[in-house]
């Protein structure tokens, strides 16, 4: 049950932190997305569905820190897991069984993964995705869908917050942070989500000079909107033709089924990346693929290809916290999301309906995300909010904070099997109050 204190309180704990924080951290923060104004909400402790933050307010976590914990918090096996593993030592630079263990879970579930190799985050596996795809086809550029987001690798960021102002008609190739070379926007080309026409010709033209076409079959930034069927069969056309290499992003989507989402797509990837829910709550990475495609990895036939190291790479804690929660999320558990999220994107567009505000609920499986219009989306610029939207999700997140429920500032859901329908129609309830209070 969620407990709420008022908030933003200026005598509470999290304003205390945050302004300890501030003398030490650029801007109070180690992560952008934690903000929220005027401060953060310092988390205490995880239980289940739910955050106690420090100052003892009870919330409903939908968030499950960006997709990561597909069993909420704290879930006893997993716990027990990493337990275990840390009290024979945490990491070493020797190969664990750990390692095995986790690979083999992902060959056997995934038809296109015959290796893997691990590493520590997801933008490290979309940077050790894209150059392993380099290595492999000897050309420089890759391509990636408008405003699709993939970590932090200087050619995964290109267009991540293109705008009206300077996204051109057909995708450019926007700067994100400041500075990137321009070497990095020539070599990387935007792509709009399922628009077939345009993104079939605009990869054309890039044709020979592609190493890669890195995607996401339901990029989360602009609401989880699946590709379509004959989007897929071109991206799988075109790479054919022009000799890319199909890299799958499923840091996030691979919650999306238990044979992968690439399975639930009809997707035949030459790599794969994996994060988040196979870390078990752990920082993760793995990128994945077909022996052929992954043997720029391997120093078999000499010094690799593609040469990929890091200190705390399949730390044993990871691997076991990861193997449990992969073991506990069977095809049952797949179902289970599936049917919650059906049950929550119906539970919140009818809050809309109830409320009388136009608005419109994205998603697939179990996740969804809020939109404040009710214009048709299908891609980045569609969702792209308009007017006083963007100030309006801000104040709904916001709303449904001090309300006791956790979403993303985009006003999105990742949903864990820690969650029931009870505490989505405790949400609904509290999304039509808040709307009607906008
Ligand atoms: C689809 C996708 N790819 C890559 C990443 C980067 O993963 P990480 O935050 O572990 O670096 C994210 C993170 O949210 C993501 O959503």
């Amino acid at each position: 049950m969620t407990s709420t204190a008022p908030w933003p309180d200026p005598a509470s704990r999290s304003a205390a932190l945050y302004a300890r924080a501030k003398a030490v951290l650029p801007g109070g923060i180690s992560r952008l997305q934690t903000l929220v104004e005027p401060f953060p909400i310092y988390a205490g402790r995880g239980e289940g569905a739910e955050i106690v933050d420090v100052d003892g307010t009870r919330r409903l976590d939908m968030m499950n820190n960006f997709a990561s914990l597909i069993h909420g918090h704290a879930r006893a096996e997993v716990v027990e897991a990493a337990m275990r593993a840390a009290r024979e030592g945490s990491c070493f630079a020797m190969p664990t069984e750990g390692e095995v263990a986790l690979a083999e879970l992902l060959c056997e579930r995934v038809a296109s993964v015959e290796r893997v190799r691990f590493c520590n985050s997801g933008t490290e596996a979309v940077m050790l995705a894209l150059k392993a795809a380099r290595a492999r086809t000897g050309r420089a550029r890759i391509a990636k869908i408008e405003g699709a987001y993939h970590g932090m690798y200087d050619y995964a960021e290109v267009s991540l917050d293109s705008a009206p102002d300077n996204w051109g008609n057909a995708p450019n190739s926007v700067r994100f942070a400041a500075a990137t070379p321009q070497a990095v926007l020539d070599d990387t080309v935007v792509f709009p989500h399922n628009d077939v026409a345009t993104a079939e010709r605009i990869l054309r033209e890039a044709g020979d000079s592609l190493a890669a076409i890195l995607i996401d079959p339901a990029p989360g930034v602009f609401g989880m909107i699946p590709m379509t069927p004959e989007f897929v069969a071109m991206i799988q056309r075109v790479a054919r033709d022009i000799g890319a290499r199909i890299v799958i992003d499923e840091v996030i989507a691979f919650r999306l089924g238990y044979h992968g989402a690439q399975a639930r797509f009809g997707l035949e990837p030459d790599y794969t990346t994996f994060a988040k829910i196979i870390g078990g709550g752990f920082p993760v990475g793995a990128v994945a693929g077909t022996a052929e495609a992954m043997a720029v990895f391997s120093h078999e036939d000499g010094k690799p290809l593609n040469p990929s190291s890091g200190t705390f790479t399949a730390n044993p804690v990871t691997m076991s916290a990861g193997l449990a929660t992969m073991e506990l999320l069977t095809p049952e558990a797949y179902a289970g999301l599936e049917e919650l999220g059906a049950h929550a994107r119906a539970a919140a567009e009818a809050a809309f309906r109830a409320a009388g505000v136009a608005g419109q609920v994205t998603g697939i499986g179990g996740m969804f995300t809020l939109h404040l219009h009710d214009r048709a989306i299908t891609d980045y610029r569609s969702a792209y909010p308009a007017g006083d939207e963007a100030a309006r999700g801000k104040a709904l997140h916001l709303a449904l904070l001090r309300a006791g429920f956790i979403m993303s500032p985009r006003l999105s859901a990742f949903l864990s099997t820690a969650m029931d329908k009870g505490g989505i129609d405790r949400f609904a309830d509290a999304l039509e109050s808040a709307l009607r209070a906008q």
